[in-house]
């Protein structure tokens, strides 16, 4: 289908803390990218996002800072919406849900499924603090863990051993909100019937969006649909959100994945008048970014919401990322294990950009991905500065010396295959980034910039216009080559503005500002010219794009997190973790206990045969970050284990080193190795890792029992 217009959202962030790295990476940034490159194509795009202010998250942040909920959205609405202005997040327009146009509209929305008699009512007994007057949220429940005995377990999950839990099973459960003892009370909730949907999601997802949807997406999609769907509850018993607008319904809000996602449309309605061409018409292309414990609301539930409607466009894409972890670990942030996007901009002013290539480049696209510090240094050293700016640099700088400081001309007369080549590069980078960005695959479109500038450097690399200057006294028909080299890398440099600008904004405009361009030159179409700088012009000198980033700047970072992590005993709602209000923030206290495994027989543990092994030798896996290639002595012979342990120890300090090992494991292939066997490892609640091996010298090949 021709799509005449575009609409892109961008899940809308709980306004319950500031925004880390981890949000930008897994939604904001590529949803930005998608759509700064739409509007360079003069597309009809708007890109609409706002901080979700209902729910349980919210009220949960605002009992642990002792301040109301209404206090808590204004607070972090307003530093998540200025974390996103600064990061260059182009928005149309950042709204809120508690805004009384969201308010209407999702009632609206409510009351439409409700006359056309869409909801199943269904009653219940839940619990309920009589001295508060409320009905308890499951993480409002507190009690005795019958998997640990922890006294402070959730009623939705154990803290201490992270066993998931209903508040049934708690033993002595009692209100998180006072000494009330708990009792049962019968409320009544409207249910949205997903299973009536599912026949028709099977085919609008199964048959439709197989080959378009990311793998990550369509498999979660699958295996939701495979197993069954059921009846949702769409109201809470809550005095904090939209509240639900039938008789007969007094202290009872919208669920917040009801009113959430209708917030994209509230938002569009803020943003035009025309909002209903965006939402209604079918030649509208509507894409929600979102991370990946979104994906169920976005392409299950909101999509049944829709059509139950009626009149309202379905998402074509969902393009949701993993999650990117910090330093190895999962991001955190009641442990506060996590880099903050504010304080990010205070640590480096001016450097949107470096954070914005960084994350594109590592964006968890298919899998989770790590961020180091040290990677953000290797990046931003290797790669944006030595070879996209030190290009440009060059470039400007070679011109003001051996061009007069005005775009030289080019003589057709004396172009080379290496010019030419140059010159098709061009093209063929625009072609490759567009193919990219359409299909949602944003690192590999950044590769083809970073590709470009690097082809660009060795062209003046072989063209060497420093050492052909030294002969144009004796033969003035020298600068002919020289203008060429010039000519074609400062076209190249313009290229590169346009093609960069969707992700590296800023650096778009220094680039204009240098070149004495205006915006308009930025536009898409504009890329592949060879003739966007006019001959003779003259253009500024050169800025720095990008500075180097310092080891002490990576020491101080990687100091900061660690003394940032915090050693949580009262742990609430992640804001990256699942959305479901009712599902289990996964935080543990500190230390942090891995969920024990379902028991089994001795004759099970008896199947695995356990040997003490020495390592002899020790090496990196090429194109493999975590993993190490160990030799290992068993004794009775030698043989090749892989383990992911690359980026907890340097090849040559484990040599030596006695280890237990999985020794009857199947073989498994990775990176063309074979690995046979699985060395054991502990892990300390920092996400350090140990060798879990005999504490005193044992004989190679000894079974360990
Ligand atoms: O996971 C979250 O942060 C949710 N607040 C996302 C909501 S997206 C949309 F539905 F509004
Ligand atoms: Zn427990």
């Amino acid at each position: 289908m021709e799509f005449k217009r575009h609409l892109v959202t961008a899940a809308l962030p709980y306004a319950n803390g500031p925004v880390h790295i981890g949000h930008l990476a897994g939604c904001y940034l590529p949803a930005d990218i998608y759509v700064r490159y739409l509007r360079a194509q003069k597309r009809d795009v708007k890109f609409v996002c706002g901080s979700d202010e209902h729910g349980v998250p919210i009220t949960i942040r605002a009992m642990k800072e002792g301040i109301t909920p209404q206090d808590v959205v204004d607070k972090y609405n307003a530093i998540i919406r200025d974390s996103f202005a600064d990061m260059g997040i182009s928005f149309d327009i950042y709204s809120r849900t508690s805004n009384k146009t969201h308010h209407e509209t999702a009632q609206a929305f409510f009351r439409k499924l409700y006359d056309n008699g869409v909801f199943e009512e269904r009653e219940s007994e839940q619990y309920y603090d009589a001295e508060k007057n409320t009905f308890l949220a499951d993480r409002y429940i507190i009690g005795t863990c019958p998997v640990c005995s922890n006294e402070n377990a959730y009623g939705d999950q154990c803290e201490k051993c992270g066993s998931t839990l209903s508040p049934e099973q708690l033993i002595n459960p009692r209100s998180a909100l006072s000494s009330a003892p708990l009792v049962k009370k019968k409320t009544k909730h409207w249910y949205f019937p997903l299973d009536k949907y599912e026949p028709w999601l099977k085919e609008w997802i199964s048959e439709g969006k197989k080959d378009q949807w990311k793998p990550n997406v369509y498999g979660q999609c699958k295996s939701w649909l495979d197993s069954g769907l059921q009846p949702r509850a769409m109201t809470r018993d809550s005095n904090w959100g939209v509240p639900v607008p039938i008789e007969g319904a007094d202290g009872k809000v919208l669920y917040v994945w009801f009113d959430a996602p209708i917030g994209y449309i509230s938002a569009t309605k803020e943003l035009t008048t025309q909002w209903a061409d965006y939402w209604c018409q079918e030649d509208t292309k509507l894409v929600h970014f979102i991370g990946k414990d979104n994906i169920v609301f976005h392409c299950i539930i909101f999509p049944s919401m829709l059509k139950a409607h009626g009149g309202f466009v379905l998402p074509d894409n969902v393009p949701a990322n993993e999650f990117l972890n910090i330093e190895g670990q999962k991001v955190s942030t009641s442990r506060n294990w996590a880099v903050w996007v504010d304080e990010y901009l205070k640590d480096f002013p001016g450097q949107q950009d470096v954070l914005r290539y960084v994350l594109c480049a590592n964006a968890p696209e298919s899998k989770d991905n790590d961020f180091t510090w040290k990677d953000f240094q290797d990046r931003t050293n290797n790669e944006l500065v030595s070879v996209f700016g030190n290009f440009v640099n060059r470039a400007f700088v070679l011109m003001h010396k051996l061009c007069g400081g005005r775009v030289p001309a080019l003589h057709t007369d004396v172009m080379d295959d290496a010019d030419r080549a140059l010159i098709a590069e061009i093209s063929n980078t625009k072609n490759s980034i567009e193919q990219c960005l359409e299909n949602y695959r944003f690192r590999d479109g950044l590769f083809e910039v970073i590709d470009l500038a690097r082809k660009a450097n060795k062209y003046m690399q072989d063209k060497e216009p420093w050492i052909v200057a030294k002969a144009v006294a004796a033969e003035p028909e020298k600068q002919k080559l020289i203008d060429n080299c010039l000519h074609l890398c400062l076209q190249l440099t313009a290229n590169l503005a346009i093609l960069a600008n969707p992700f590296l904004p800023h650096t778009a405009q220094k680039m204009c500002y240098m070149m004495k361009v205006v915006d308009r030159m930025l536009e898409w179409e504009n890329a592949g010219r060879t003739d966007l700088l006019k001959v003779s012009y003259p253009l500024r000198a050169p800025e720095l794009l990008f500075r180097k980033v310092e080891d002490a700047e990576v020491a101080a970072q990687v100091e900061k997190l660690h003394n940032n992590l915090k050693k949580a005993t009262t742990p609430v709602m992640d804001n990256n973790t699942t959305p479901q209000q009712e599902a289990p923030a996964t935080e543990a206290e500190n230390p942090q206990y891995q969920p024990q495994k379902p028991e089994i027989t001795i004759d099970d543990f008896m199947k695995i045969d356990l040997r003490v092994a020495t390592i002899v030798k020790a090496q990196k896996v090429e194109k493999a970050d975590k993993l190490l290639q160990l030799e290992l002595d068993l004794g009775y012979e030698t043989r090749t284990v892989l383990s992911g342990i690359a980026m907890h120890f340097k090849p040559e300090d484990i040599v030596g080193k006695q280890v237990t090992v999985v020794a009857n494991l199947a073989p498994r292939k990775m990176r063309g190795i074979e690995s046979k066997g699985m060395i054991l490892m502990a892990q300390n609640a920092d996400g350090g890792l140990v060798f879990a091996a005999p504490v005193v010298p044992a004989d190679n090949g000894g079974e360990v029992r």
